[in-house]
């Protein structure tokens, strides 16, 4: 099934999603250094995010987890002059390369990238930090409890919070797998369901050129 769905993903970019060289140089400076492509969520993927950023007119944005700054430029792409973009990467090696390409793909809006554990970072903001109106989630998985927390704490009424890999290929249904990472999922699973500072909450299985994944998606009530 994989290569049906790489080539029905190749299919709807063809269609759908814009060349874009900013997106092209960082999958190329990525790669060039060492790092994989597969960890950055896909195109479509990528201009969902952006899509739900424009539909409720956000302009500040936090992202847990940049990775090599992918999705962070995705994200950056949807904000006006005065967004503001706040991405935290714990791996210093990580955060390089990923600093490089936001250079590289010279934004026009403010994108500001912390290194260090996300839970240290966000724990540090200045107390009148104002709340983000978008927070995509896309760490390591075994922390998403933890971060699904804190995130709420700079969440206002309204704020969407996305939650990337939360399906794992089915893994987090398959009792025999207690890899800390699956295990984060499910208590997120558990703190997201009637969670009392929520609107609503759903996810979604993805199939596409990254496998079989999904988001959850939830509003801050
Ligand atoms: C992995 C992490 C991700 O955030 C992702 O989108 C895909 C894979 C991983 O750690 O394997
Ligand atoms: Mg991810």
């Amino acid at each position: 099934m994989q290569q049906m769905w790489t080539d029905l993903d190749s299919y709807i970019d063809s269609h759908l999603i814009p060349e874009d060289e900013r997106l092209d140089k960082v999958m190329h400076n990525t790669v060039e250094h060492g790092l994989s492509n597969h960890l950055a969520v896909a195109p479509n993927q990528g201009m969902l995010l952006q899509m739900l950023i424009q539909m409720n007119k956000c302009k500040r944005v936090l992202e847990i987890g940049t990775f090599a700054a992918y999705s962070t430029i995705w994200l950056a792409r949807a904000l006006p002059k005065d967004g503001y973009l706040l991405t935290i990467e714990g791996r210093e090696s990580h955060a390089q390369v990923a600093q490089q390409n936001i250079a590289e793909a010279n934004m026009n809006t403010h994108i500001d990238l912390k290194v260090g554990f996300a839970a240290d970072v966000l724990k540090s903001l200045p107390s009148d930090t104002p709340a983000f109106d978008f927070i995509f989630i896309d760490a390591d998985k075994g922390s998403y409890p933890e971060y699904l927390e804190l995130s709420l704490n700079h969440a206002h009424s309204g704020t969407i919070i996305v939650l990337d890999n939360v399906i794992r290929a089915g893994d987090i249904i398959n009792p025999d797998n207690q890899k800390p990472s699956i295990v984060g999922i499910r208590q997120t699973f558990e703190a997201l369901k009637a969670h009392p500072k929520l609107l609503s909450c759903t996810a979604l299985q993805t199939v596409g050129s990254k496998g079989h994944d999904g988001f959850a998606i939830a509003i801050v009530k």
